[in-house]
């Protein structure tokens, strides 16, 4: 049998009295369309440069790696499309969990859990991007003692 629960008119102007502060909710809604714009070009610029120009898919390897950290211009292209999508994706999981999690405790730890991933990947990825060495720390004083070991 069906319920008969009424929503409300999802039109309707909202009467309750308005919270002092930011509204983070409507800031939050923004965000996600910005950075949904951004991240369509940047995602596709970034498919279309790594599987479409040049070898393509094949011409993946270290050295193309290597040789695209080396570009401060793709350095932050790649570092803004971290930061873009990881913040969109756990903003939209928050979105998720709230709309689904009832219970007001289990809701607030995956909140909590959705950015501290969020931030320890940000963290992890930027510091890949610009501390990446393709030489792996490697000079001719480090590896004097393995030449001399295999001379
Ligand atoms: C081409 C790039 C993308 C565009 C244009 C885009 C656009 C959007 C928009 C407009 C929303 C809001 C939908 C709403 O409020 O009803 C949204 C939600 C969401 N996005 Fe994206 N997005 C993109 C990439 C991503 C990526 C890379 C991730 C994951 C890291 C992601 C994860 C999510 C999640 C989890 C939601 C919440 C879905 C929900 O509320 O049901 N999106 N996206």
């Amino acid at each position: 049998m069906m319920s008969s629960a009424a929503i409300a008119d999802p039109r309707a102007p909202h009467t309750a009295p308005r919270k002092k502060g930011a509204n983070l909710e409507k800031w939050g809604w923004i965000y996600m369309r910005a950075s949904g714009v951004l991240l369509v070009v940047l995602i596709f610029g970034h498919l279309f440069v790594n599987l479409m120009v040049g070898d393509g898919i094949h011409g993946i390897d270290f050295a193309f790696v290597a040789g695209k950290f080396a570009s401060p211009f793709w350095q932050w292209w790649d570092v803004l499309m971290l930061w873009l999508a990881l913040i969109h994706g756990a903003n939209g999981m928050r979105t998720i969990v709230n709309d689904y999690v009832t219970h007001a405790g289990t809701r607030r730890t995956l909140v909590w859990a959705l950015w501290i991933a969020a931030g320890f990947l940000i963290l992890l990825g930027t510091l890949v991007v610009f501390t990446f060495d393709p030489c792996l720390g490697l000079s001719d004083d480090s590896v004097a003692w393995l030449q001399e070991l295999c001379a």
